[in-house]
């Protein structure tokens, strides 16, 4: 974990229009920058960075946050990624953490080694009549092949020698796997008389190569070893091209191979990305949800397609959120996406994406496989290997809708499967809320409050005391507590609330915290002006909590439930305090 106070030194030292400036083109625009924004398709620009509070926000897409947010939504990096990539860019050195130290000056030069391979590979591939008359007749342009870099390893040992001629030795070809060294110490090319594939990280550094015979031959492709700069892992081959498409068609597909990708690419469809000869990792998915709230595994259609599914479906279920949806193409047995494509057309592998296999019908298909449901022997074997599957979902509605389609299976009741899952049932929290445990107020007033607050932190002091309580125990009310602490503690500024939103952990409140970011410098008030609006909101919080009340009260009320001596007093008196508030605001 790094700690918080390190998260606020590195955002203190970046500066997010500068930031920002690196990967978008931005334009002065009174106090703010302005740009297309990079996070959707438009023509003019509504996509604003703020210098005063280190944020950016789109009036378009909505997308928003800070220097570390931006990182991640461009480049997709995780968090803790993006913190070491702002702090080493900042001179901070990252807290101790467990993994051993980077030697960035041994990266640098691996990256270097890759990229003078690139080039080399890129140049042999316009010399060899032979690779290219193999990738003409597997249908590819030169523009798909220049768009993934693709070259030629030459038929030689030491090819590398004509541009690492004094270097062939060092230790950084070998380390990047680029040669290897046999027992006699004698080192020789890794790939010969093989078109090369570059394997891009998200920054668009290459961190490896995958290399394919030309024609028959084995082992048919040769992938780099794993490396300081590659893990196969987590690279997800094409990720890095397929960005922008991703972003434009709201879905990204994961094929099997090198040649899928780029296939579908010539082809036109650019949002297919490949793992590396590796099954489907947590971290793959985590990377593909941060592109895309939806993903399709397209598998090939044999046996080992299918075990690699259901690799990528036990991966991905507790990744899942309601919003997010992920499907499965299973292609005819004959075909993986390249062949497909070729033979059947662009439209129709969008049909094939577009009617792909829910998750949960892939799942419900994975349990009843080789089941007679006849039997309750096998009913209950069914049940037995859900709870290896659905206690792992993390999205509760989708999880309540399989436990339901089991319960059909088996002819149980979906309470009877969730209790033999081990799930617990959930609360019944939407029935009508009950007046004396009421704790919930009004998001809207307190939101009011709560953004006058982050762009007046002075107003904080003039609170009454009972703000905290009128605030209930929402995301709002947790920020306020957060407010109220921050004051007491060291003093609370504007800048404060751009910190605690990359401290947060709560979604909901982070949720809040982002919405205050954006509007907190709108239409900011003259001191004495704010004070009568801090009034205003503390009593349109007062009255929205007893229209909550109220409405709690009536609606029991006509479902028949039995009112008390107090409840039914409080039925008269509410609606008087409320006009009492009412008529104390008009005095002001
Ligand atoms: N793979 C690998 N090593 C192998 C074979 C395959 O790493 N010896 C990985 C590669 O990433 C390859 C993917 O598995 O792209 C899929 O393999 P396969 O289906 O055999 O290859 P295709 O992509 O269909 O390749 P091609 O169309 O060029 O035959
Ligand atoms: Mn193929």
């Amino acid at each position: 974990m790094i700690p918080e106070s390190f998260i606020q030194d590195v955002l203190a030292r970046t500066d997010i229009v500068s930031l920002i400036e690196r990967y978008v083109p931005l334009k002065k625009s009174g106090a703010n920058y302005m740009a297309c924004c990079p996070f959707h398709n438009e023509k003019s620009a509504s996509f604003s960075v703020s210098p005063t509070k280190q944020f950016y926000h789109c009036f378009g897409c909505g997308a928003h946050g800070t220097a570390i947010g931006f990182l991640m939504e461009y480049s997709g990096m995780s968090f803790l990624e993006a913190i070491k990539d702002l702090a080493q860019q900042a001179g901070l050195k990252v807290p101790e953490d467990d993994a051993p130290p980077v030697d960035r000056s041994q990266i640098s030069s691996l990256l270097d080694a890759m990229g003078r391979a690139t080039r080399f590979y890129r140049e042999q591939l316009k010399q060899s009549p032979k690779a290219i008359e193999y990738l003409k007749q597997r249908g590819l342009t030169g523009e798909i092949a220049a768009r993934f870099g693709i070259g030629y390893a030459p038929d030689d040992w030491q090819g590398l020698h004509t541009v690492f001629a004094n270097d062939y030795d060092s230790l950084a070809l070998l380390e990047a796997g680029l040669v290897i060294q046999n027992d006699t110490g004698r080192r020789y090319d890794r790939f010969r008389d093989r078109v090369m594939f570059p394997i891009l990280d998200q920054r668009g550094n290459i961190v490896g190569f995958g290399g394919r015979v030309i024609g028959q031959g084995e082992p048919k492709y040769l992938n780099s070893p794993e490396t300081p700069l590659f893990e196969k892992g987590r690279e997800l081959y094409g990720l890095f091209q397929a960005r922008q498409a991703i972003r434009e068609s709201g879905v990204v597909v994961v094929v099997e191979g090198y040649m899928d990708v780029v296939a579908l690419a010539q082809y036109g469809f650019g949002s297919a990305v490949a793992t590396l000869g590796t099954a489907t990792t947590a971290t793959h998915i985590q990377k593909l949800f941060r592109q895309s709230e939806k993903v399709v595994f397209c598998f090939d259609g044999d046996n080992a397609g299918r075990k690699a599914a259901r690799r990528a479906l036990e991966s991905c279920l507790d990744q899942l959120a309601d919003d997010r949806e992920v499907r499965f193409l299973f292609l005819p047995p004959e075909h993986d996406p390249d062949s497909f494509v070729r033979e059947q057309g662009l439209e129709a592998f969008h049909r094939a994406i577009h009617d792909a296999l829910p998750l949960s019908e892939f799942l419900l298909r994975e349990l009843r496989s080789g089941l007679n449901l006849a039997t309750a022997e096998d009913r209950a074997k069914l049940v037995h290997e859900a709870k290896a599957l659905i206690p792992k979902i993390s999205a509760p509605v989708l999880q309540l809708q399989t436990i339901r389609m089991v319960a059909q299976d088996v002819d149980m009741s979906p309470d009877e499967v969730s209790q033999a899952l081990g799930i617990r049932a959930p609360a019944h929290s939407k029935t009508a809320p009950r007046y004396a445990g009421r704790r919930t107020a009004p998001a809207g007033p307190l939101r009011q409050l709560l953004r006058l607050l982050s762009s007046q932190p002075i107003l904080i002091g003039a609170l009454p005391a009972d703000t905290l309580h009128l605030a209930g125990d929402g995301p709002e009310a947790g920020i306020l507590q957060v407010f109220l602490d921050a004051h007491e503690n060291n003093g609370f500024s504007a800048s404060t609330v751009t910190a605690l939103f990359e401290a947060c952990q709560d979604e909901a409140q982070k949720n809040v915290l982002g919405e205050l970011l954006q509007a907190s410098d709108e239409g900011r008030a003259e001191e004495k002006a704010a004070k009568e609006e801090l009034d205003g909101h503390i009593t349109n919080l007062r009255i929205a909590l007893i229209d909550h009340e109220l409405a709690a009260l009536h609606q029991r009320d006509r479902q028949g439930g039995q009112l008390s001596t107090d409840e039914k007093r409080l039925l008269v008196t509410l609606p008087a305090q409320k006009q009492a508030l009412r008529a104390g605001q008009k005095i002001r």
